[in-house]
């Protein structure tokens, strides 16, 4: 696929993923959706990347939101189907079997919210501003933010924050557990780089099985507790496995990657 309105980058096994429209605080058109949807997908089968950043360009927004001059006619019809896809790729970021990093400074807000929600991780400089200010608008927020927000921050934060369109700043999405690390704004890309360089000494199976269970956590269709015993079974059969326990048996560090 060739990018329009994303930038595409792999570099010591991190894909970085910069959502590249500037001069519209970077809102999210559906195009634009579609083409991290397909990064997402690309990197997962280039065995080159080990894990993925997603950014916003420029120092003003992590994203800002849905584009809202792209909806502003919309019918019904219209507004389901753009929801509905939009689901989808948030889908297909939480469900990726490699971890994704939200590195986020300025403005997430709206749909920006909901994608850094649907990331595995997020890394925040202190400018980072989070909130679904979807109500002003006459609107309930579309890609995931009514369940996201409540599982990450619980039912009460949640309905202040959705009802008022309070925008919450860093501090505040630190303290309820909805970033995982805060620090200046020039070190975002950096820490989000050494916080994913970590993981990769990892096993990447069980890696994915750990994203694959917890996702089950939220999932009304599928039974964690269930997922959870069947993903542990698997790992026997798998490399990462012998490698992992003859390592430990060894006395040697695992070399999952080979
Ligand atoms: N959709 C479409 N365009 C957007 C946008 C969005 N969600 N957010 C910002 N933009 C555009 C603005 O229209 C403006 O474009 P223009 O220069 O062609 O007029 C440009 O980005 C800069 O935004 P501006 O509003 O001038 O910046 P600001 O610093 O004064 O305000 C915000 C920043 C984030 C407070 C403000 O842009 C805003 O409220 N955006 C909408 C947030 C929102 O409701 N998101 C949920 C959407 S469902």
């Amino acid at each position: 696929m060739v990018y329009t309105h994303i930038l595409y980058d792999v570099s010591e096994h991190i894909a970085t993923i910069t959502i590249n429209r500037p001069d519209k605080l970077n809102a999210l058109n559906a195009g634009l959706l579609k083409e991290i949807q397909s990064a997402v997908t690309t990197g997962n089968m280039d065995d080159d990347v080990y894990g993925f950043i997603l950014t916003g360009s420029g120092d003003k927004a992590f994203a800002a939101g849905a584009d809202i001059a792209e909806f502003v006619n919309f019918n019904y019809e219209q507004a389901y189907d753009l929801s509905a896809d939009g689901h989808a790729v948030m889908n297909s970021l939480e469900n990726s079997a490699k971890p994704i990093v939200a590195a986020v400074k300025g403005f997430a807000l709206g749909g920006g919210c909901e994608l850094a929600m649907a990331c595995h991780f997020r890394i925040a400089g202190k400018s980072a501003r989070f909130g679904q200010p979807e109500i002003n608008l006459g609107l309930v927020p579309g890609y995931g933010g009514t369940q996201r927000l409540v599982q990450l921050i619980g039912r009460t934060k949640a309905l202040e924050l959705l009802c008022s369109a309070r925008m919450m700043g860093a501090d505040e999405a630190n303290d309820l557990g909805l970033i995982n690390q805060l620090v200046d704004d020039e070190e975002v890309i950096t820490a989000s780089r050494s916080f994913l360089s970590g993981l990769f000494s990892k096993s990447p199976q069980a890696m994915a099985g750990i994203i694959d269970s917890v996702n089950a956590c939220t999932d009304k269709h599928r039974d964690g507790f269930v997922t959870e015993i069947e993903t542990f079974g698997k790992c026997f059969g798998s490399d990462d496995f012998k490698e992992g326990t003859s390592a430990f048996l060894e006395k040697r560090k695992a070399q999952f990657r080979k």
